[in-house]
């Protein structure tokens, strides 16, 4: 449980960082524990919990198909409600 928090608030650091430092980072939660523990000898009492790949980013139109029609998208945010509640589980946080 507390591996997982501090996994997520060191994943967003690493990320604004990068940022920071006019690098892209693109984080994994979906990836093979067991071929990342062979390809890097972890040891057995260390649990992988998120791949982050770290590059200099490219340009959209170096992307095909799908992929480049998702990059010069607008972004769409959840919203906050959807996330955020106040008042019990499920009860959209509003701010008044
Ligand atoms: C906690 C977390 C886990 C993620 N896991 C994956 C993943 O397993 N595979 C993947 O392709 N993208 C994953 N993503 C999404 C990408 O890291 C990235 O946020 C997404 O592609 C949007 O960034 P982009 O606009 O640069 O593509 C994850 C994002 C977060 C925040």
């Amino acid at each position: 449980m507390g591996g997982g928090y501090d996994t997520g608030a060191a994943s967003e650091n690493l990320c604004l960082e990068a940022v920071h430092q006019g690098l892209i980072a693109h984080q994994m939660g979906g990836f093979d524990v067991e071929a990342v523990r062979v390809a890097f000898n972890v040891p057995e009492r260390y649990q992988p919990m998120a791949m982050i790949a770290v590059g200099y980013p490219g340009r959209a139109e170096q992307l095909e198909g799908s992929f480049y029609e998702n990059e010069i998208a607008p972004r769409r945010r959840r919203p906050l409600g959807d996330t955020f509640f106040a008042g019990g589980f499920g009860r959209s946080w509003r701010m008044s």
